[in-house]
């Protein structure tokens, strides 16, 4: 019988061993125990990172939907499955049962079948954080179509890039969203982006905000009235384990974004599991995480891994500063939070404006506080700790990736004792090491080094969408035989980890995946820029803000460089989306090389964040005069 709730520490060393000492059979419990099968698997694990190639439960067959919503109806049919938060505080919450779910799944998936769509096809969403986002993920699952969930503050340059390269027939999208204040007008966005996907065939959209839109003949469909033609029956599509359930892009630290595949039972498996151990998820609670369902974050713990638990998950459309800095507490207060999961940057925005938006709400419900998407500071893990948990509820800060699928580096709360601006321990099944750059694994504590993880986990990616070379370069070339996961981090003296940050070109602003390159491909479409470069520095609230240092071409010079910024962030609001805007450009005569024509960004990044004490070795620049003159001017 396998331990499906990790009770305390000696329990979580106890599984830990376990579960790595023998992988296969430690994670065949837990898979066997806990879900829905139509058949078996004929074998555990299979894996060559030489390839690379991970295989999990192969052979066995399941409906990921009928392990997230049918299972369920038995039991717990009238049990809230999704308690919607709109973004005005003056509309009504929705409570959707697990029988409305599943009903309303069901209609959405025969909506899709009835377009057209078929197993393995893909489709895109691009909705805003209304319920329809969590049903259409989980309509194209109940059907074997391949769901592609674009965040929707992209722009529709990046939308049309991630549509095209997965060749999505169909999108899913609304006439508009609300923001805070503010509404977006998401069809406008998809029908530019349209103009360049051909092989897009039907747009659905959903209704939420009333705008006027402008609806194409033939290829665009109101949403409401396919549904109210639908039928609430639809047997679920049997997949392989093995078969991908969605695509998920993530940007890298060159070219264009990947298309990071995920397959059905592991990820299954290993987001259910995690879900239930790390938040200690008990029946009856209710679940909060503040992430939009665009990111990975959303598809693991808020759609599929609480789904999976029969659990309540909370699902906010706003901002946390709409309409005002209480909004978090006032709905953590309102729907009786017990768990609650959010970003550092979230976090620090709200530390910012004091305490008082908290004192007003009663916060006594919250029993385990999250982190997650990058690192937290000391300061900020504090605050949460002492005014939002009341030093009662334990902080899980949880380290993973878009490529993980889940949760990899964390404490279980009341077991684990945390320290602040650590992930701690490995999750049970995961086995990290720390590499030197000559490619040794450090052994033993209090060292730092590259993060990679030695053996397979269930809901690795498989594979980046129609790149597997790229995949293998990326995370499997760096480092003989291991996952590199792109991160340092260091273990201090007890084994706890600690991340120190990307060690590529790859920027977290705000919890959000920056790469350098799209971003200054973006710029350089100025006409009047002949080269830039980007780099992160400390920022009080995002964590990391961008800095870009651009060379004018002859044309350009003489330009207003005010009107120049607000046109290079323009670009890039166009090119990627406003998550992407750089807080300081700096105009510089030229941008420091090597001989062999390599941006010297070390140099650029320690100029950046004003620790230019320590240069390092300059003398070997194409141009070293440069440097001096940046320093001079820096922003
Ligand atoms: O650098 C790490 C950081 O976020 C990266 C993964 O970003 P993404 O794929 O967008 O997924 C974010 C949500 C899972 C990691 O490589 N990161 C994530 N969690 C943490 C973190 N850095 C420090 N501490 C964390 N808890």
């Amino acid at each position: 019988m396998s331990n499906y709730h990790i009770k305390n520490f000696p329990e979580y060393f106890h599984e830990y061993r376990k579960s790595v000492r023998n992988p296969e059979l430690f994670w065949e419990e837990i898979a066997e125990e806990h879900f829905l099968w139509r058949k078996k698997w004929d074998n555990v694990l299979s894996w060559d990172f030489t390839k690379p190639e991970v295989k999990w439960f192969e052979g066995a067959k399941l409906n990921i939907t009928e392990n997230c919503i049918d299972r369920h109806l038995y039991t717990n049919g009238d049990k809230t499955a999704i308690i919607f938060e709109p973004n005005d505080p003056n509309e009504e919450a929705q409570h959707i049962t697990y029988k409305e779910l599943h009903a309303r799944v069901n209609q959405m998936a025969n909506v899709l079948k009835n377009k057209g769509i078929k197993k393995g096809d893909r489709v895109c969403i691009y909705l805003p954080m209304i319920p329809e986002l969590a049903i259409s993920v989980l309509a194209c699952a109940r059907i074997g179509a391949i769901h592609s969930v674009v965040f929707a503050g992209f722009s529709s340059t990046a939308l049309a890039t991630r549509i095209n390269d997965s060749d999505c027939k169909m999108v899913l999208t609304s006439d508009g969203s609300y923001r805070g204040a503010k509404t977006i007008d998401l069809k406008g966005i998809v029908d530019e982006a349209l103009e360049s996907c051909p092989v897009v065939e039907s747009v659905l959209v959903v209704k939420r905000i009333n705008s006027e839109i402008s609806m194409k003949e033939g290829r665009d469909f109101w949403m409401q009235g396919l549904l109210d033609e639908a039928s609430i029956e639809c047997a679920p599509e049997i997949m392989d384990a093995e078969d991908p359930l969605f695509i998920l892009y993530t940007s890298g630290s060159t070219g264009k974004p990947k298309g990071m595949v995920h397959t059905t039972g592991g990820y299954m498996v290993y987001t259910s599991y995690t879900f239930k151990n790390v938040f200690q998820y008990r029946e009856g609670d209710v679940y909060w995480c503040t992430a939009d369902i665009g990111w990975i974050t959303g598809h693991s713990y808020i759609v599929y891994g609480p789904l999976a638990n029969g659990a309540t998950t909370v699902m906010f459309e706003g901002v946390p500063s709409y309409p005002d800095y209480g909004r978090f507490w006032e709905i953590v207060e309102k729907h009786k939070v017990n768990q609650f999961y959010t970003a550092p940057t979230a976090i620090r925005a709200l530390a910012k404006e004091g305490v008082s938006h908290l004192e007003s709400h009663d916060l006594s419900t919250l029993k385990v506080l999250g982190t997650v998407g990058e690192p937290i500071n000391e300061e900020a893990w504090h605050w949460y700790d002492d005014n939002v948990g009341k030093k009662k509820a334990p902080i899980v800060d949880t380290w993973w990736q878009t490529e993980t699928g889940g949760i990899m580096i964390t404490p279980i709360p009341f077991s684990t004792p945390t320290k602040p601006t650590y992930a701690t321990l490995p999750f049970l099944g995961i086995q990290p090491a720390l590499m030197d750059e000559n490619g040794k694994e450090i052994k033993g504590n209090q060292v730092d080094g590259r993060l990679c993880i030695k053996f397979p986990w269930p809901s690795m990616a498989r594979t980046i969408w129609g790149n597997h070379q790229r995949y293998k370069d990326t995370y499997f070339s760096a480092f003989e035989n291991m996952y590199f996961t792109g991160d340092g981090a260091l273990r201090d003296e007890v084994g706890y980890y600690r991340i120190t940050g990307r060690v590529d070109d790859v920027i977290i602003v705000s919890g959000h995946n920056l790469g350098t390159a799209p971003i200054e491909d973006a710029i350089n479409e100025h006409p009047a820029v002949a080269e830039s470069a980007i780099v992160g520095y400390p920022h009080d609230i995002k964590g990391n803000a961008l800095y870009g240092y651009v060379t004018l071409k002859e044309s350009g010079e003489g330009r207003d460089h005010d009107n120049l910024r607000k046109e290079i962030n323009q670009i890039i609001t166009d090119q990627i989306g406003p998550i992407a805007k750089l807080n300081k450009i700096q105009f510089t005569a030229g941008l420091p090389k090597t001989r062999s024509g390599k941006i010297m960004r070390r140099i650029l990044r320690k100029i950046a964040s004003k620790d230019t004490s320590n240069l390092g070795d300059t003398s070997t620049l194409l141009n070293p005069e440069v440097v001096q003159d940046i320093m001079d001017n820096a922003l």
